[in-house]
């Protein structure tokens, strides 16, 4: 690592992959903040944190030309620190690999960034991979709010072994926050102006915890008691295994009304043999099966799930079984992805793995008939009233971005950002639909 240079007073965050890591992105911006430093663009702050995905080797390798990038940046090279997950599996080979990079923290280490960035800074190595049994939680600054809708990672880690998956090897064992500390950090966001929280985790259904009284709960303990919090309006959470979707968690689709008609629980696959492969625990049968349960109680709910194409030794017929499941489900839309062999999990020594340009054809197809499913969707929702909340100005001068109970992003014109607005639909596209603002009959 490189010789003793002056202390960083401004940082730049960018973050890769899934929400999880937006979220730790914020909580290492906030931490950075309380040390003093102030948040600036990639171009000009003196230290760039790379918050990193290590899901698939695309999302691995992103980081390395980010380094290259960042390293002949014009006006000077900056302090490079990379986070998450390839920090985590990568660990100091990082710096051996690119001599560029000054600090590596894994993610349940980086409350540990203030001593990380002064060893930096003296030119002392800086690696932490740690999973330490104290919480980063606990050592990280009180959380603010003030974005109308946050997230709030609740649950970290995998037990599932999915044999295609590293989440278990970066992440680590499944731990649950405590209640009080997750009810405070939802009381601190709400106080700061947050209107909406999107509980997160790996697994968050599998979240549980003790409450208040020694009782244990489940997220729907947990989000009964965040639907009582004044000023919470709306309550997400994702993503979720099927194998964990308790009937109290359904029921609560039922019956909490600040919880949103919305579920993302990915199946991965419609082939029972494939699932078996992928060590998914469920058959497509009882994937089905909860999600008529859910509709049952909430007919209109949006079903978001994600999908790999290419498993090793999947076959055409399989693929096509994937294919009726997602005709079957009726997504309103879905993330899917190309079989990528990650390293130390079992299905990347598997005998058959499927040719690239296979994989890229099954994935057109796949993703033809989702987006067909998301447009139908959105379509489907013309004509109907629902309250946006407003999270960001849109492109045009005066207009402004929401989002609907369904999680679709909604333009209106006119707006503050946080208001809760009544609209109805009037047109939809596959990514974007408009909105008209209701006058209330006292306006
Ligand atoms: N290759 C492709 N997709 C993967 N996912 C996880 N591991 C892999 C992999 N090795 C997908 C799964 C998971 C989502 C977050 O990423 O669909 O649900
Ligand atoms: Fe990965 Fe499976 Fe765990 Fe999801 S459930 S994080 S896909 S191992």
């Amino acid at each position: 690592m490189s010789s003793p240079r002056p202390a960083p007073k401004s940082f730049h965050v960018k973050s890769f992959g899934c929400q999880m890591n937006v979220y730790d992105g914020a909580r290492m911006a906030e931490l950075m903040q309380a040390e003093g430093m102030v948040e600036a663009g990639a171009d000009d702050a003196d230290l760039v944190l790379l918050n990193t995905c290590h899901i698939r080797e695309k999302a691995a390798e992103k980081v390395y030309s980010d380094i290259g990038r960042l390293a002949k940046r014009a006006g000077g090279k900056p302090m490079i620190a990379v986070a998450g997950c390839v920090a985590q599996a990568e660990g100091a080979e990082i710096p051996k690999r690119a001599k560029a990079v000054d600090l590596v923290v894994g993610p349940q280490a980086y409350h540990r960034l203030p001593g990380l960035i002064a060893d930096a800074v003296a030119g002392r190595p800086a690696v932490d991979t740690d999973m330490p049994a104290a919480s980063k939680f606990d050592a990280l600054p009180a959380r603010r709010g003030g974005a109308p809708s946050a997230f709030l990672t609740v649950q970290e880690g995998c037990d599932k072994f999915c044999t295609y998956c590293v989440v278990p090897y970066t992440r680590g064992a499944e731990v649950s926050r405590p209640w009080a500390a997750v009810m405070d950090e939802a009381k601190a966001l709400v106080d700061g102006g947050t209107r909406e929280i999107t509980l997160l985790g790996q697994n968050v259904n599998a979240w549980t915890a003790e409450d208040e009284t020694g009782r244990a709960q489940g997220l729907d303990g947990l989000i009964r008691a965040l639907d009582r919090l004044p000023g919470l309006e709306r309550i997400r959470y994702m993503t979720s295994h099927p194998n964990d979707m308790a009937d109290g968690l359904i029921a609560a689709h039922g019956d909490v009304a600040s919880l949103m008609p919305f579920l993302h629980l990915p199946v991965q696959s419609g082939s029972d043999r494939i699932l078996k492969a992928m060590n998914r625990a469920h058959d497509l049968a009882s994937y089905l099966r909860l999600i008529d349960r859910v509709r049952a109680v909430r007919p209109d709910i949006a079903v978001s799930g994600d999908y790999i194409v290419g498993f090793p030794g999947e076959t055409d017929a399989e693929f096509e079984e994937t294919l009726a499941a997602i005709r079957e489900v009726g997504h309103a839309q879905a993330y899917s992805f190309k079989y990528s062999p990650r390293p130390g999990t079992p299905a990347a020594t598997m005998d058959d793995q499927i040719a690239p340009q296979v994989m890229d054809e099954r994935l057109q197809r796949l993703q033809a008939l989702i987006g067909d499913q998301q447009l139908a969707f959105n379509r489907a929702t013309i004509g109907r009233t629902c309250d946006i909340l407003i999270e960001r100005k849109g492109k045009q001068p005066g207009q402004m971005l929401g989002k609907s109970p369904w999680l679709q992003s909604v333009l209106i014109d006119g707006g503050e950002i946080g208001d809760l607005v009544e609209v109805e639909i009037v047109a939809a596209g596959p990514q974007s639909m408009h909105g008209e603002r209701q006058r209330r009959a006292a306006a």
